[in-house]
């Protein structure tokens, strides 16, 4: 661990002493999965007063880590810090690192990252002003995105796959409206939709706007189509009734 980055999670302990304990083992985790970087950027973050104190883990996924963070105001906050660097990569990049072919790929893979979670933080912003249930979008910087945390005291709500809905109908339908909300009004398409990104609060929260893409996509059809028949599977295993993708297709598009 470089010293700037202890020198970093110091800093970030001493701000709440009282919370020591809980956040020093988040910070833990974090020390031992991000980058110095990462630390900065967090903690230029704390210093823009998007949060204040990191909470917990949430999740750890393929390409990013959920923390759960509280602003000054004791507001919950989502952290989706994407891992510049895994493991693996590090090992890879200390063998080729010497070769000046190579110099620039940790650089090119940060802007890639960055400009992932930009885009994310863009479709959150496009769905959240189309009315789309999702969580509202609070800021990003390079590799993290803060959103609203779709919760309740840091615990964050059941996703779909984990806790089937009560009312399958209803939410059904919902889930078909938000879809068709986003692509009419925020002109988006999920493009990763199913059981997995969707939270029940039990209202029916879309989650995950990573691989989310302007309608203009000339894969748009296919993409909004894919989201459809997830829609649709998740709720025939259900037992539901319900329409067949190319169906409802035709009616979301008006055709
Ligand atoms: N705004 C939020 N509030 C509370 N919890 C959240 C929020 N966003 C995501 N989560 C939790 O974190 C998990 C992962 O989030 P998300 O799907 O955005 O990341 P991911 O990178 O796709 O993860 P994976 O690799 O597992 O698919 C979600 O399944 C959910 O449990
Ligand atoms: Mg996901």
């Amino acid at each position: 661990m470089p010293a700037d980055f202890e020198a970093l999670l110091r800093k970030l302990e001493r701000r709440r002493p009282e919370r020591l304990e809980r956040d020093s083992e988040t910070y833990k985790i974090m020390a031992s999965v991000f980058d110095s970087s990462t630390l900065l950027t967090l903690y230029h973050m704390i210093n823009q007063r998007i949060f204040d104190i990191f909470y917990g883990a949430v999740s750890t996924g393929k390409e990013a880590n959920i923390f759960c963070a509280l602003d000054k105001q004791g507001n919950y906050i989502a952290t989706k810090i994407y891992r510049i660097a895994t493991t693996n990569f590090k090992n890879m990049y200390r063998y080729i690192a010497g070769d000046p072919r190579f110099r620039r790929i940790q650089r090119e893979r940060r802007h890639i990252i960055y400009a992932w979670v930009s885009r994310e933080f863009k479709n959150l912003q496009r769905a959240h002003e189309a009315g789309v249930a999702v969580p509202k979008p609070i800021g990003f910087e390079k590799n993290v995105l803060a959103m609203e945390f779709v919760g309740e005291g840091g615990v964050p709500y059941p996703l779909m796959k984990d806790v089937p809905p009560k009312e399958p109908r209803q939410v059904f339908e919902r889930l078909f409206e938000a879809i068709k909300t986003l692509y009419h009004k925020a002109e988006l398409i999920h493009a990763d939709f199913s059981e997995y990104n969707v939270m029940l609060t039990p209202e029916p929260v879309l989650i995950d706007f990573s691989m989310a893409t302007d309608i203009a996509n000339p894969m748009s059809d296919e993409l909004l189509m894919r989201d459809l028949s997830q829609l649709v599977r998740y709720f025939r295993k259900l037992g539901l009734k319900t329409p067949e993708p190319a169906q409802l297709f035709s009616e979301l598009k008006g055709e």
